[in-house]
């Protein structure tokens, strides 16, 4: 990690032994003087290159389909992705599909497939899924329109992961925003987990204190590149522990507003966050005064009751700061489907993790709180 890491490219080729590469990267990138001078530093290295780049948010199968059949039709030994969570998630599926065959269908699941994917190089050029050190991949199946999830050791993490803030200068600074609040939420909601550790503690803790330390400076510059280092940063730890965790009822709700309403992953989770916030605080009011002291409020000598109430509004504040939509029927939500929603998320059974239990009625209500 640092600024113009991703020069060490030509270094991890070699240790890769790789003159064929597979690169699957955003369309958005591919102009840009990030992406161009990663292709001259691999040409003059005399790699052969195959790139592939129609990614869709929420990539589909048939998306992995056709990137792997780029992928083998060159030969390629080694893959790099460069891009969101959505490129390094085809490149991981394209991995497997290389050394395993089948359809990417077969792995869903946890631990599936036999052989060690192609080597992945992951480049994020976001800071908010930590997708280059998790260990899962997701991938809709558009005939059944439900997202498969493909979890495996072997993808756990990258082969290596280049942590560049001069790949996050090009992203819109609402993007920045949401995708960093996606970021903050696996923090959150891995620390509060019911799943959750000493050692996820200490990694969340700090993951907080740098997202919610770099956030607004970085929405406001994607030039700063300090900022724009801590938020991947930030990001790539709150990746490596949520796995482990389990995550809560943002990602639950987050799910099906996503889905009903065609919104990102991460203004979904932005959106339910301040709400999800308060309604979790009494399952553990300790772990919210640390969040609070994380989130930089001077908490220290309130009681617990007070100090774990001044995270909620340090929640509230990023928001606010960060211009997230405060309600869901700002984002065009509609509530005559709330029922079904809530209903849906019951049934997802976060409460494996989510440290307050929540039915139906509870998830209910929170939409329409949200709404
Ligand atoms: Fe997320």
């Amino acid at each position: 990690m640092g600024v113009g890491a991703h020069e060490r490219i030509l270094e991890v080729m070699r240790q890769q032994a790789c003159d064929r590469l597979f690169v699957a990267v955003d369309a958005a990138l591919v102009d840009t003087p990030f992406y161009k001078g990663i292709a001259a530093l691999l040409a003059q290295a005399g790699v052969e290159i195959a790139t592939y780049t129609d990614i869709e948010p929420d990539p589909s199968a048939i998306t992995v389909e056709r990137a792997f059949a780029v992928c083998r039709d060159h030969g390629a030994s080694v893959i790099l992705a460069i891009g969101g969570g959505s490129t390094i998630d085809v490149a991981k599926a394209v991995g497997i599909l290389a050394t395993n065959g089948g359809r990417i269908h077969d792995y869903e699941g946890i631990e599936k497939f036999s052989i060690p994917p192609l080597p992945l190089i992951a480049i994020p050029t976001t800071a908010g899924t930590g997708s280059e050190v998790s260990g899962s991949c997701v991938i809709t199946d558009t005939e059944k329109n439900l997202k498969m999830s493909i979890r495996h050791a072997a993808l756990n993490p990258a082969t290596v992961a280049i942590l560049d803030p001069l790949a996050l200068r090009t992203v819109p600074a609402h993007v920045a925003a949401h995708s960093g609040m996606d970021a903050f939420v696996h923090a959150f909601e891995s620390y509060i987990s019911r799943g959750a550790n000493l050692m996820t503690d200490a990694i969340n803790l700090y993951a907080m204190e740098l997202i919610a330390s770099n956030i607004r400076q970085f929405v406001a510059n994607r030039e700063n590149l300090e900022a724009g280092l801590n938020m991947l940063c930030g990001s790539a730890l709150a990746g490596i522990t949520f796995g482990q965790t389990g995550l809560g009822n943002v990602h639950c709700m987050a799910r099906f507003v996503g889905a009903y309403f065609h919104l990102s992953h991460g203004l979904s989770n932005a959106v339910c966050l301040p709400h999800v916030a308060r309604f979790n605080l009494v399952a553990n009011p300790q772990k919210y005064a640390r969040v609070a002291a994380a989130m930089g409020r001077p908490v220290q000598q309130l009681p617990v009751l007070d100090a774990a109430s001044a995270a909620v509004e340090a929640i509230e504040r990023l928001c606010r700061d960060l211009s997230i939509p405060a309600r869901l029927r700002d984002v065009g939500a509609r509530h005559e489907t709330f029922d079904e929603m809530a209903t849906l998320c019951a049934q997802a059974n976060y409460n494996r993790w989510n440290p307050r239990h929540t039915t139906a009625a509870d998830f209910r209500a929170l939409f329409d709180q949200a709404y």
